[in-house]
């Protein structure tokens, strides 16, 4: 499908399983979803644009590059932040935002409860950070957030996508590139990915 990656690296396919695997506790949620956020980000950074610079090395003056524009990272509280860590591994100088969407049980529809976000959103590379990609809600009212608050480069990363939700993703932000590690059959009648990994906040923080 158009703007969308399925990154099908064997390590992402290994761990992927053991994260959906209901036998796989907290902890060791924790380590894999870290792992594959961070192989995830090698990809999903490919296409940032670099700038030429000179760079002294301890013999003589060549050429060398630097990322044109700063990254900034936003993870969707509370599952985003199970890939936060391993993306800061590789990008230990991006700057972290937060959106906090919480989603009615009943109507499955997301509302914010706590934001942080830069000044100046139109300078940065956006990787919004959403493990869980179901009906599209908190993506969709994350990327609205992002968009209404100035920001032009936006790429979602995500751990397991519904078709559902990247149908919805598309419609409305179809400049918005994903990056998922699978694509999963479909949503239940309560909105969870199935076959999925269940909650993801839930197996990450076990509560
Ligand atoms: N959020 C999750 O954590 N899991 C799902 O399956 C759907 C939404």
């Amino acid at each position: 499908m158009r703007g969308v990656t399925v990154i099908r690296h064997p390590l992402i396919r290994h761990n992927l399983t053991r994260l959906r695997d209901r036998r796989t506790a907290p902890q060791e949620f924790r380590r894999l979803l870290g792992e594959v956020a961070a192989l995830m980000v090698y990809e999903a950074t490919r296409s940032l644009r670099v700038r030429r610079c000179r760079v002294h090395t301890p013999l003589e003056e060549t050429e060398g590059f630097v990322l044109e524009r700063e990254v900034l990272l936003v993870p969707v509280l509370r599952a985003g932040l199970g890939m936060l860590e391993g993306i800061l591994q590789l990008i230990p100088h991006a700057r972290v935002g937060f959106l906090g969407l919480r989603r009615e049980e009943t109507t499955l529809r997301a509302s914010f409860y706590h934001e942080s976000l830069p000044e100046g959103l139109p300078r940065f590379e956006v990787f919004l950070i959403a493990p869980m990609l179901a009906t599209g809600g908190s993506a969709l009212a994350a990327l609205d957030r992002l968009c209404e608050a100035g920001a032009r480069r936006v790429r979602l990363i995500n751990l397991v996508a519904a078709p559902e939700g990247i149908r919805a993703v598309r419609r409305r932000h179809p400049q918005v590139p994903i990056f998922t590690a699978a694509v999963d059959r479909q949503l239940n009648e309560r909105g969870y990915i199935l076959p999925g990994l269940g909650d993801a906040g839930d197996r990450l923080f076990g509560t």
